[in-house]
């Protein structure tokens, strides 16, 4: 070889070795902005996941199940289809990000300086949506561990100093895992009909036989003192698997609240564990002084909704079917938050609207159902919806042994359960539900971003 070979000979190996070095993504530098930003919403103290990734060893400690998770697409968890719907607060990792973290890990995880490690996100530990102006705690609850679903009523009484308005409300489960629904009505009292809100139980069990039932709910007093009915606002505050609180724009949405006054957690479920454990779950109150300009309003289609199911909801065992449901809307709406809803053989949810004119306007897909992660999902900007369209949703039921969410084995024919309550909340029956919450058209809605300050601070816009 000649000199000047030689030398290229050096070059092109040196070049290749750098190339295959351990590369330089570190913890500190690369790895640390990508987790605070994607995970420690919920990896943190007292949040929904079950361990922290906020310190390096954390990390590390669990680097395999990370790049699993990351693999298969489960974490962050944002069952909805990106390529099909944007909403508020959405969280998934970049193809980009994705690579860096994997590269990492399969690099030996380098920590890097630490100094460098970003200044972790602020966040409020009791509240995804801002700091509520006053907070209200339901009793502490033994959840047995007995194996089997718990439905509750709770009643927390509160008294304020005088009547205001409440702009939203949301409910923070004390044990993120255990809880897996409520429903929440708010009760205002007249003040001279209502001695006392705090008499009363707080607690009635709605799973015991009818009669005993009607015997406990009564202990609870949610009557005024003259046996009549306080005024109730239906879904002041709902709850389900990994749902954060929604709090829309001044003026939109909210409803009044008086000086003496009472949340009810209706069907609150808790499901099945093996060990006793206590839950203390909370309500975040966010008020105004102003009446709320544009009351929102909630359209449910499927289970216990305006629209039937077709065909109906019962499946039999090892079968895969899909239902549909669908509504047409008599006037121009405006969009702000869907939900769909289904349980355990849940596989897709697919919704949209069509147009009077044969548009199709993209509501939500969700490619790979999953039981633990039911949001509601704001669309950034209100969706303009005209008078006369068509919306549909169709929900996909896998009731074969193949279905690990399966809660039969083998497979048993599942339906929508009704019973004195109601649809069936049981986890191990099935609902289809899409609940819309929107307002009636005005123009210049398509340009009102629904973005809290919380997610424009996260997302840095
Ligand atoms: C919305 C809340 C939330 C976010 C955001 C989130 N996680 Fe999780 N994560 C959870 C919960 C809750 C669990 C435990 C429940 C479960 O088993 O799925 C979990 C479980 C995990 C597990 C354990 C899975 C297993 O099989 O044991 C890993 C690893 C994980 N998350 C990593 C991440 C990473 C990495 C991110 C960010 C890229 C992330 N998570 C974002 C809530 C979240």
């Amino acid at each position: 070889m000649t000199g000047k070979k030689n030398l290229l000979f050096i070059l092109l190996i040196s070049g290749l070795f750098s190339a295959c070095n351990k590369s330089d993504i570190s913890f500190a530098e690369d790895v640390a902005p990508i987790i605070y930003d994607h995970c420690v919403s919920c990896h943190r103290d007292g949040g929904t996941a079950p361990f922290s990734l906020i310190t390096y060893e954390n990390v590390i400690r669990k680097k395999k199940t990370i790049a699993k998770v990351i693999k298969k697409g489960v974490m962050p968890p944002w069952p909805a289809d990106p390529s099909y719907s944007h909403f508020v607060g959405e969280n998934i990792l970049s193809e980009e990000e994705k690579k860096t973290l994997l590269s990492w890990i399969d690099d030996g995880a380098p920590r890097g300086d630490p100094g460098r490690v970003p200044k972790l996100p602020e966040m409020d530990k009791l509240s995804a949506i801002g700091t509520p102006d006053f907070t209200v705690w339901m009793d502490s609850i033994l959840v047995e561990g007995i194996n089997r679903d718990k439905f509750l009523v709770v009643k927390i009484p509160f008294e304020l100093p005088f009547d205001t308005f409440i702009r939203a409300i949301e409910f923070v489960p004390g044990e993120h895992n255990l809880v897996h629904h409520m429903n929440g009505h708010l009760l205002n009292y007249r003040d001279d009909l209502k001695s006392d809100v705090f008499d009363g139980t707080r607690v009635a069990n709605v799973e015991q036989e009818y009669e005993l039932y009607r015997e406990d709910f009564f202990r609870l007093k949610l009557l005024q003192d003259d046996g009549s009915r306080p005024q109730r606002i239906h879904s002041a505050v709902n709850y389900l698997p990994g749902v954060i609180g929604v709090i829309y724009p001044e003026g939109i949405g909210g409803f009044s609240v008086n000086k003496k006054a009472a949340l009810v957690a209706n069907d609150l479920h808790y499901g099945p564990i093996a060990k006793d454990r206590w839950d203390h779950s909370h309500f975040n109150i966010f008020f105004t002084d102003r009446p709320p300009e544009r009351p929102t309003m909630e359209l449910m289609l499927g289970t216990n909704g305006v629209a039937p199911i077709i065909p109906k909801l019962q499946i039999p065992p090892d079968t895969i079917l899909t239902c549909s449901t669908h509504f047409t809307i008599p006037e121009d709406v405006s969009i702000l938050t869907i939900n769909p809803h289904m349980h355990l053989l849940g596989r897709r949810f697919l919704a949209y609207a069509v147009s009077p004119d044969s548009d199709t306007i993209p509501l939500i897909r969700i490619n790979d159902w999953d039981f633990r992660w039911q949001y509601f999902y704001t669309f950034k900007k209100m969706l303009k919806i005209p008078k006369g369209s068509t919306i549909w949703a169709f929900g996909t039921f896998d009731n074969t042994a193949g279905n690990p969410y399966n809660p039969n084995d083998p497979p048993e024919t599942v339906s929508e359960r009704y019973d004195f309550n109601g649809p069936g909340m049981r986890t191990t029956d099935e609902m289809f539900q899409f609940i819309i919450t929107y307002l009636p058209y005005n123009k210049g809605d398509e340009d009102i971003s629904l973005e809290t300050e919380y997610h424009r601070k996260k997302t840095g816009n």
